[in-house]
């Protein structure tokens, strides 16, 4: 089945067309610059702007970056303070005319990876880092989410974690991989203690540098780089899509 996925971050908005049996796009990406400040109704506006674009008419599946409780966000970290309350999914319904499902970003890109990528048939309790400008977390118990988990903000030596081992932190930081590598160990073994997972899969666009800093990453915990890349977050919300019907 072909659903449409869109993902919405913090610098740009990208949709395309994916094929929900194989996780491989059956159309070319779309990006539109996100429109700043990135205030509810102009965002709206791209999003009904790519469906428009697909000539969409079912279901589509969009991500946020920030925690969606029943399609109304209710934190904003990297986002403009005025999505919190307001309801994202009647927001997209009425400016596609199409439904709607809103989750989490690194929850879709946690769904997506579980299906096609690093997390395929893996049991027990998996979590999924996104580390990008701010860190997001997904955790699968069996395959199955439990949505809105927000392990990028435990506190770390006093320290909102994300600002320690987002990819923007190492950037902005000028962190080397391996101080990095150290910080990222940190936050994993918090994360062991409490919730003793079975695999980390770290995804994000620094993963696919992964070589650069995961050999040197200490934890107990078997951890593996994601394997969808930047396609992650497309393919999980057409996958979110997908169940809607
Ligand atoms: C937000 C998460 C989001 C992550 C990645 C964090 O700052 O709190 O909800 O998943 O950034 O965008």
């Amino acid at each position: 089945m072909n659903m449409l996925g869109i993902d919405i971050g913090g610098s740009g908005i990208k949709g395309a067309i994916v094929d929900t049996e194989t996780g491989e796009f059956a159309s070319k990406r779309l990006r539109i610059d996100t429109p700043q400040p990135a205030k509810p109704g102009p965002v709206a506006e791209v999003v009904a702007e790519i469906a428009a674009h697909f000539n969409w008419r079912a279901a589509i599946g969009c991500t946020f970056p920030a925690i969606v409780q029943h399609g109304v966000p209710m934190t904003a970290a990297n986002v403009d303070d005025e999505w919190i309350g307001t309801d994202a999914k009647q927001l997209f319904e009425s400016q596609t005319g199409n439904s709607v499902v809103v989750l989490n970003d690194a929850d879709a890109a946690g769904i997506a990876e579980m299906k096609f990528g690093a997390g395929r048939g893996k049991a027990g309790l998996v979590v999924i880092l996104t580390l990008g400008t701010g860190v997001g977390s997904s955790l699968f118990m069996d395959g199955r989410l439990v949505p809105n988990t927000e392990f990028g903000h435990l506190i770390i030596r006093g320290k909102d974690a994300e600002w320690r081992t987002s990819d923007r932190a190492r950037q902005t930081e000028g962190y080397s991989w391996k101080r990095w590598a150290r910080k990222l160990s940190e936050h994993l073994q918090y994360l062991e203690f409490l919730i003793s997972p079975d695999l980390f899969i770290i995804g994000g666009g620094v993963s696919k540098r992964s070589e650069k800093f995961l050999p040197m990453v200490d934890c107990k915990t078997k951890i593996v780089p994601a394997q969808l890349r930047n396609r992650a977050g497309i393919v999980g919300a057409a996958l979110a899509a997908a169940e809607l019907r």
